[in-house]
């Protein structure tokens, strides 16, 4: 069955046709991050008129690549920005009731989960997925397709978030998680504990990011610092709350497999940490995390997770939820 994916809740204008959950056939994406770049952020009203003027050809480009072959639509429906979310719902729609194929709503959280299936990827269940975006830092359960509970996640910023925001304090291009990174990278193999591991210790699976960018307004203030150097304590900070969180939500559910997913699966460092460590105390646990490119936003997870939870919907009856949870 191939699912053609449509992903517009952030700054993206994506569209995928994707075969059997598994199979990339097309995978077309447009982004207006270098107006945002501009603004050291991103302005919603811009963003959605962006994709205003991107979704047609983006999805003509998908479906012509895939020769106009494909059984669905899948469309995330939330959570993101409403602007953004209403250009793919709506076209979504249309598309839907005018090529008569029926359409399959999807949680844009849950779909960054299944960018771990693709290929020839097979995550077993029980698992636990650590979804870690921009919006949002949570840790899920998942004893099947379906059935996925919510077991932890942050209580104020969101990791990616935290990314962003130190990024800026250090006059570092947004977005951050990436310029951060690549930072981070020249100041290697050194002790790294100037900055606060909040509730790293705390008995729960809780998350709390936003003293992060107050320790390090404090140290940016003292003006001798060196961009290199903190951009790795901060990135040494968020994987090492990451990492312990991780840990503690194996012990306490016992999965088979543990998917690491969303914006910041892309870094680097946090995957070889997290993966490190799992070997390490967990070594029955089969560690998964997507293809960088799969980790931020795309529209081959949407197409991807509508596969494997095929929920069809009356197109009439779609609306945008901007703020829906992962479970
Ligand atoms: O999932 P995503 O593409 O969009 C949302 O759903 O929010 O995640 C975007 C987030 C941003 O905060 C960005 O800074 C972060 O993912 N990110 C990274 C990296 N690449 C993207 N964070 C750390 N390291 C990276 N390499
Ligand atoms: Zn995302």
């Amino acid at each position: 069955m191939r699912i053609l994916g449509i992903e517009t809740s952030c700054d993206e204008t994506g569209a995928a046709v994707v075969e059997d959950g598994k199979k990339i056939i097309s995978n077309s994406l447009a982004s207006s991050q270098e107006i945002h770049i501009v603004s050291g952020g991103i302005i919603p009203e811009q963003a959605a008129r962006e994709q205003i003027k991107s979704i047609i050809p983006v999805v003509n480009e998908a479906i012509k690549r895939a020769d106009n072959n494909f059984d669905a639509i899948a469309v995330t429906y939330g959570p993101g920005l409403i602007g953004s979310l209403l250009v793919g719902v709506e076209t979504a729609k249309t598309l839907s009731l005018v090529w008569e194929k029926p359409l399959i709503p999807v949680n844009h959280l849950v779909a960054h989960l299944y960018a771990n299936w693709l290929g020839d990827k097979n995550p077993q269940f029980p698992a636990i997925g650590l979804v870690v975006s921009g919006g949002h830092t949570d840790l899920v359960e998942m004893k099947s397709y379906s059935q996925i509970k919510w077991i932890g996640g942050t209580r104020d910023d969101a990791a990616g978030e935290a990314f962003d925001k130190c990024a800026r304090l250090l006059g570092l291009p947004y977005p951050g998680g990436p310029a951060i990174s690549k930072s981070a990278e020249n100041y290697r193999n050194k002790k790294l504990d100037l900055l606060p591991r909040p509730m790293i210790n705390d008995n729960n699976l809780d998350f709390s990011f936003s003293g992060l960018k107050t320790a390090v307004l404090t140290e940016v203030r003292k003006e001798d610092y060196k961009v290199d150097q903190m951009a790795a304590e901060i990135q040494a900070a968020i994987i090492d709350v990451l990492v312990a969180k991780s840990l503690k939500s194996i012990e306490l559910y016992k999965p088979k497999s543990f998917l690491l997913a969303g914006g910041v699966s892309a870094n680097n460092a946090l995957k070889e940490k997290l993966e490190e460590a799992i070997v390490k105390k967990h070594s029955k646990v089969q560690f998964f995390c997507p293809d960088p490119k799969l980790s931020t936003d795309n529209a081959v997870m949407i197409a991807a997770a509508a596969y494997f939870d095929k929920r069809l919907i009356d197109p009439i009856k779609l609306n945008a939820d901007p703020q829906i949870e992962i479970a």
